[in-house]
């Protein structure tokens, strides 16, 4: 396994552009399945979750071609409606293949996504909503049966802005008999682009991005087309990890390629919090801000501070003046990173879902583990502005979202080394 040697603390400089987002990304693929005409997309990120979720269409018959970072996809002869446990268990996102099987093809079998780190992660708002347009759905042998001749539009009223339970429910809204309406909602950007990638292919979209979506239904036979590449949003999380990097050592960065009011909450924080930032068109500046001060937090669905960005903040917050308090509401078991950023000598007490953080004078490296994928970038980053060096292993967490993560902050001058 691989492991990366990180050796602090050290200042960054210079600009990092970021790559195409994880979590817009791997629902656009799934919505791939929804159209019989080609589906162009440029600039897609090298991550591992995302070759999971092209092996999973192309073991359902899609075609894949890909010429550097731009993939076509065709998907016009699907020949297997199932979504196999040996996929679906590696990445949850694979449940998404569920609404757009269901709204094309009538029939779909996929494998319940069971839990991962971070939680037991159901998937009950994606059935009850899908059982209210029309869908039979039996549970066996720990795969989702669902069928149904064709679904129907219906008023869906989410229990939880769950971001993929409305991104499914968009995609069996798509040919659904009517106009389809989801109350309450999630209203990530990633919903926004998923939603655009539909509008690009011609489907009615409305209110993307608020509580309430609007979708009108067409015939499953209607051929809609798209005669140009879609690019997807740039990834906002790998925009906060580097913001906050570049605040932890005091350091003069810019960190380009994403739309700076998909990070509102985040950047309102660290200002609050002393960070001088600057907003460009395409991303923001970090300015040197000094040793900023504690703060106070919780996790939220958007417009609220991203669950994604918790633990990038948590390592920020060990190195601040004061103390600070972070609760998480999204995840039942999202604090997976604290004993390990306590070997490099942060001091974090957890009660229930709250972590209390005592700002400390400097952390010193040391070996740490990886468990999740926005954990191990929390270790990079304290890693980063620890004394000495630090070994990070089992960063296969990290492949799964984050895209070059060792070369773009060796390019901000880190000394970063991946070994085998
Ligand atoms: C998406 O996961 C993201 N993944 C997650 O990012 C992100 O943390 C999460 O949204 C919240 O923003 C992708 O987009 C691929 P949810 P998702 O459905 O859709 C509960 C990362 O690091 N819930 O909004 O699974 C659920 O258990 C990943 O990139 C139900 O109870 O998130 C969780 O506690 C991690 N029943 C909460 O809602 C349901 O039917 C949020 O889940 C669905 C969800």
């Amino acid at each position: 396994m691989d492991k990366l040697l990180v050796t602090g603390p050290h200042r960054l400089e210079g600009t990092v552009k970021v790559s195409s987002a994880k979590n817009a990304t791997l629902p656009i693929l799934a919505a791939a399945l929804l159209f019989e005409t080609p589906v162009r997309l440029a600039d897609i990120p090298k991550l591992n979750d995302v070759s999971t979720m092209l092996k999973l269409l192309e073991s359902m018959g899609l075609k894949i071609e890909r010429s550097g970072k731009d993939i076509t996809i065709d998907a016009s002869h699907v020949s297997n409606l199932v979504a196999d446990y040996a996929l679906v268990k590696t990445m949850r996102a694979s449940v998404l293949v569920l609404g757009p099987m269901l709204a094309r093809y009538g029939k779909a079998k996929v494998s319940l996504p069971g839990g991962c780190a971070i939680g037991a992660r159901p998937v009950d708002i994606h059935l009850s909503g899908l059982e209210k347009m029309g869908a039979k759905i039996q549970i066996e042998q720990g795969y989702i049966l669902a069928e149904c001749e064709r679904l129907q539009g219906a008023n869906l009223t989410l229990s939880f802005p769950s971001v993929g339970a409305t991104e499914n429910l968009m995609m069996a809204a798509v040919y659904a008999d009517g106009e389809t309406i989801i109350e309450n909602a999630a209203r990530e950007p990633e919903i926004v682009d998923l939603a655009n990638f539909l509008i690009h292919f011609g489907v009615s979209v409305e209110g993307a991005g608020t509580s309430r979506i609007r979708i009108v239904g067409v015939s499953p036979q209607k051929k809609y087309s798209a005669p140009k590449p879609y690019r997807v949003i740039g990834d906002r999380i790998e925009a906060a990890t580097f913001i906050i990097a570049g605040l932890m050592s005091n350091s003069h960065i810019k960190v380009t390629g994403f739309e700076p009011w998909t990070l509102d909450s985040v950047l309102e924080t660290l200002e609050k919090m002393g960070g001088k930032i600057n907003r460009l068109a395409d991303g923001v500046e970090v300015l040197p801000s000094g040793r900023l001060k504690g703060a106070v937090i919780e996790t939220a669905p958007f417009p609220g501070f991203p669950t994604d960005v918790q633990a990038q903040m948590m390592a920020l917050m060990c190195l601040c003046d004061g103390n600070s308090v972070i609760t998480e509401q999204i995840f039942e078991n999202r604090f997976m990173h604290v004993p390990e950023l306590a070997r490099m000598g942060c001091k974090i007490s957890l009660k229930g879902n709250a972590a209390l953080i005592e700002g400390v004078e400097a952390l010193s490296g040391a070996p740490v583990m990886c468990t999740d994928l926005r954990a191990s970038a929390a270790l990079i980053l304290a890693a980063l502005q620890a004394k000495g060096q630090s070994e990070i292993q089992r960063v296969y967490h990290l492949d799964r979202g984050y895209e070059d993560l060792e070369a773009k902050f060796k390019g901000l001058g880190a000394k970063v080394e991946r070994v085998k």
